[in-house]
């Protein structure tokens, strides 16, 4: 852990001068961005993670590998919320989660513009900046803050922008409030730290979220997939909560993909 946390720490020195400096920018596709510092710090923390890592097969958004269930993977997510470091918004951030037969052991998301580190291990509990972090206690969803995220697919308008826009009309009059802050490791971590209740999102890439699922989970959270199952990398839905909202949530989530789906989670009792 303290090894790969130096290695974060010395790839944030290079996030923190690009987010600061003028860019180069290229579209991966219509809206998704991608940035020389993207590249770089994926490169550096390969370089780092290999030799901490040396028999786990290693997965990195920008060197085009593809989302694998290896036995022992490493994904790592050199810059998660690239359109808010290329607009100079500050929550955007590095993510590493080590995961070993479907499950994570090692995570940590460093945001180094606001210096702010989440790790955990697992059975260790969960920390940000060397203090142990906890989620929330809310159990009612009408007082709960509910972060998510909107998918690049968005632009097609096909069933993932369905759901995203019919989710939120579930959703927006029965919470508090909705937040999209632009990082989906640093949203998880916040609902690790009890700023956010809950988050879920769809359509989200291994690496956006192998390490802050430990992160939530060692802070006392919980982590599943839109029909209340064992999350698995890959799933269609995430949903993170801290745990005592976790159901209601689930059911407004549940209930549009069900119905969709022909089957909804009345239907099936
Ligand atoms: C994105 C961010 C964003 C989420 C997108 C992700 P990227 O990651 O996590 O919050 O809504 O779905 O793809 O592309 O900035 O690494
Ligand atoms: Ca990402
Ligand atoms: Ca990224």
């Amino acid at each position: 852990m303290e090894k790969l946390i130096d290695s974060l720490l010395e790839a944030g020195d290079l996030f923190r001068e690009g987010f600061h400096s003028a860019k180069e920018i290229s579209h991966k596709g219509t809206v998704d961005l991608v940035t020389e510092y993207d590249v770089a710090v994926e490169n550096l923390l390969k370089e780092r993670v290999s030799k901490l890592f040396p028999d786990y097969t290693i997965v990195g958004e920008e060197s085009g590998d593809e989302f694998c269930r290896a036995p022992k993977a490493v994904y790592i997510d050199p810059i998660d919320g690239t359109t808010n470091f290329v607009h100079k918004i500050p929550f955007c951030a590095i993510s590493v989660g080590v995961w070993e037969d479907g499950r994570p052991i090692v995570g940590a998301v460093y945001n180094p513009v606001l210096n702010e580190l989440f790790y955990a291990e697992r059975g260790m509990g969960a920390y940000c900046n060397k203090r142990r972090i906890y989620v929330s206690d809310t159990s009612l969803l009408q007082q709960s803050l509910v972060a998510t995220g909107f998918p690049y697919t968005k632009v097609e308008m096909g069933h993932d922008f369905e759901w995203v826009t019919e989710t939120i009309k579930n959703l927006l009059p029965v919470t508090q409030d909705i937040r999209r802050l632009g990082a989906a490791s640093i949203d998880i971590c916040y609902v690790a730290n009890g700023t956010f209740d809950a988050f879920y999102e769809c359509n989200l890439k291994p690496w956006d979220v192998a390490a802050g699922i430990l992160v939530a989970e060692e802070a006392g959270g919980k982590v599943t997939n839109h029909l209340g199952e064992e999350y698995r990398l890959g799933d269609p839905v995430v949903v993170v909560s801290n745990s005592r909202n976790h159901d209601a949530l689930i059911d407004k989530l549940a209930y549009y993909r069900g119905r969709k789906d022909g089957e909804t989670r009345q239907e099936r009792g």
